[in-house]
């Protein structure tokens, strides 16, 4: 080889690894990857619509993570699921309509919604329930919530957890999915459902069910990370604070909840 060739070749090398180097620099951006879990049972936050898990929070939360150059990969787990599945590292992200509750072992981001709790039922059923009777007359329903929820919660701390209760402990069904709840209130196996208010809303356009009250319960939701990692915390609140109020944000509530 004579030597210009030999640089030549030597060059060649060169641009060679450097792409190689370059190539796997690529490979790891899209290592960057988040996956966010949730519990798609629950319109319009969650749910599946011709097999993709889509909804206000998964849009919301892939805005978020896309603008911070992550790729997001969203995984489905029953609500109950959630939290274990995050501190043993196998999601990243909550984004599950969760309410936010010192109680739960997570660390929660900003509030991004404000909802209720609310009392869903046949609408055929007729309950009269308000303000001064709805203890009496739940106390004497079966009702069902999705286990592991602030619904489920209520419905054991309010009517069963407590001195002189007439309410049995069989008479709250805990579901593993709220959509399992609503097929058991169209086949009459329960009673009522209680259920955050925007969701029963968003069930009672499907069935022929409609909110028989509402319980003052003041939940708001937040986004929820690992307890102490921060950083992913810090960036998901830049990243709220950044999109709420904005046009995009007034546009994915209209598209979720009109
Ligand atoms: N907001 C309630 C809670 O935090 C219910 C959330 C249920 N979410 C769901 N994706 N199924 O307990």
């Amino acid at each position: 080889m004579n030597k210009q060739k030999k640089i030549f070749s030597m060059l060649v090398i060169i641009a060679v690894v450097g792409l190689g180097i370059s190539l796997s620099g690529c490979v790891e951006e899209i290592e960057n990857k988040i996956i966010v879990g949730t519990s798609a049972d629950f319109p319009p936050f969650e749910y599946v619509e011709d097999g993709t898990i889509v909804g206000f929070d998964i849009e919301m939360v892939t805005m978020i993570l896309e603008d911070l150059n992550y790729t997001v990969e969203v995984q489905d787990i029953a609500f109950e699921g959630l939290i274990g599945a995050l501190n043993s590292d196998k999601i990243d992200v909550i984004a599950a309509g969760m309410s936010i509750d010192p109680e739960r072992e997570v660390d929660f981001t900003i509030p991004y919604y404000e909802a209720d709790l609310s009392v869903l039922v046949l609408t055929e059923s007729n309950y009269t329930i308000n303000e001064t009777n709805h203890l009496e007359v739940l106390a004497n329903l079966t009702v069902g919530a999705q286990t592991g929820t602030t619904g489920a919660d209520w419905v054991y701390e309010t009517l069963i957890n407590i001195t002189n209760a007439t309410m049995q402990e069989d008479q709250l069904k805990r579901y593993t999915l709220y959509t399992l709840a609503l097929l058991d209130l169209t086949n009459k196996n329960l009673d009522a459902i209680v259920i955050d208010k925007p969701v029963a809303e968003a069930f009672a356009e499907d069935v022929d069910a409609e909110i028989a009250y509402t319980i003052d319960s003041d939940e708001e939701y937040g986004l929820a990370v690992k307890k102490g990692n921060s950083d992913l915390l810090a960036e998901l609140n830049q990243g709220l604070t950044k999109l709420i109020g904005t046009e995009e944000w007034t546009n994915l509530i209209k598209k979720y909840f009109e």
